[in-house]
């Protein structure tokens, strides 16, 4: 059976500054959904991660379907007013533009979609973030995917020696979509050169070599192309089938104990390191540090059992300090070098306005 996992994600107001939407705006989203998809969607699971709550939906209407893109729509939508009503903070700061057409891509929210024939048992994660964007997925999915070291599998199951493919999108480019397909292990290195450059080459699917299907879809939207200045981080979502084929769920996890150093973090300006928090994480030190969830199912015909929530276990408690250090390690170098981002991808244009007026000041001797 053809079945299609639709995630979007959203930040429609929070509580408190950009730290979480409580649970009023959480519930009117979540029954939207149940009470507007009876006919539409066979199953439905509604998180939040930081100040974004994101609506995952099964059905069989296929990728880009109007209807169940408008349903996420219209329950953002319906979010927003409540969170008008509570004045929550930056209410419907996510959603763009004032009418729906039809996708609900490069309107706002993070959308991450694909169609697979359901295997007899389906695992599956979905993983959210917040405070980063969709650069955050590069180092973890290569490692997990490319990296022996990482992915045992790629030596050990006969069916993942043959590697897999990377389709890598050009975020900077936005006349179109510029993409570029590379094979894993052969491309190893163009691969590497491309997803170095978190904020310009992002992942945007994986393909096992071995059947052709699909493990790994990413939300790549750049809100600041859309909008043309700063209105949130891309905060971005990913859905990765597991097993089989596939690597095992926990060599899709391991990669995420590096605790990667990633853009994001206050203003969305800083680099700050990505940790793996439990589901329902609020944000909290220097409006960070990122975070990542995942929450991992399985599926029959469309119906979800789950989720486990992939970061709630003792071995994760102990990262999680590490990279509170490391979080605070980079903090201590406040603004100067790799601690801020370069000048193209300050999210806040203040910066510009002093470096005009400094410009002025300056003579030649
Ligand atoms: C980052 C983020 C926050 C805000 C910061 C200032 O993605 O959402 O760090 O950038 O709290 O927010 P404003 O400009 O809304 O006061
Ligand atoms: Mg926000
Ligand atoms: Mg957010």
């Amino acid at each position: 059976m053809k079945i299609t996992i639709t995630a979007l994600k959203a930040d429609v107001g929070s509580i408190g500054g950009h730290l979480t939407p409580g649970s009023e705006l959480f519930n009117t989203i979540k029954e939207f959904v149940s009470e507007n998809g009876k006919n539409l969607i066979i199953d439905h699971y509604i998180s939040f991660t930081g100040d974004d709550i994101a609506i995952l939906m099964t059905h069989t209407r296929g990728v880009s379907n109007p209807e169940i893109h408008k349903l996420g729509w219209d329950a953002f939508k319906a979010g927003t007013e409540v969170a008008k009503k509570l004045g929550l903070y930056g209410a419907g700061q996510d959603l763009l533009v004032d009418a729906f057409s039809g996708n609900v891509k490069g309107l706002g929210p993070a959308v991450a979609e694909m169609e697979f024939e359901e295997r007899p048992n389906e695992p599956f994660i979905f993983f959210a973030a917040d405070k980063t964007d969709p650069g955050a997925f590069n180092l973890p999915f290569y490692l997990a995917f490319a990296d022996p070291m990482y992915c045992s599998g790629l030596l050990l199951a006969p069916h993942m020696t043959k590697g897999f493919k990377f389709t890598i999108i050009d975020v900077n480019y936005t006349e179109r979509d510029r993409v570029i397909e590379l094979n894993a292990p052969e491309d190893l290195y163009s691969i590497a050169a491309l997803l170095r450059d978190t904020e310009r080459f992002v992942i945007e699917s994986i393909h096992s070599r071995a059947t052709g299907e699909q493990a790994v879809a990413i939300s790549t939207t750049r809100l600041h192309n859309i909008a043309g200045k700063y209105t949130g981080k891309d905060d971005p979502i990913a859905i990765v089938r597991v097993q089989g084929a596939f690597p095992a769920t926990g060599e899709v996890l391991a990669p995420f104990e590096i605790g990667p150093f990633v853009a994001g973090f206050m203003r969305g300006s800083h680099n700050g390191p990505l940790m793996p928090c439990k589901l329902q994480t609020t944000i909290s030190y220097f409006d960070g540090p990122p975070v990542i969830t995942g929450a991992a199912f399985s599926m029959n015909q469309g119906k979800l059992t789950g989720p486990v929530d992939v970061f709630d276990h003792p071995f994760w408690d102990f990262v999680r300090e590490k990279i509170a250090e490391k979080a605070i390690s980079i903090r201590r170098q406040g603004f100067a070098g790799p601690s801020m981002l370069p000048y193209s991808e300050l999210e806040y244009g203040g910066i510009v306005k002093i470096l005009e007026e400094l410009d002025k000041k300056f003579y030649l001797r």
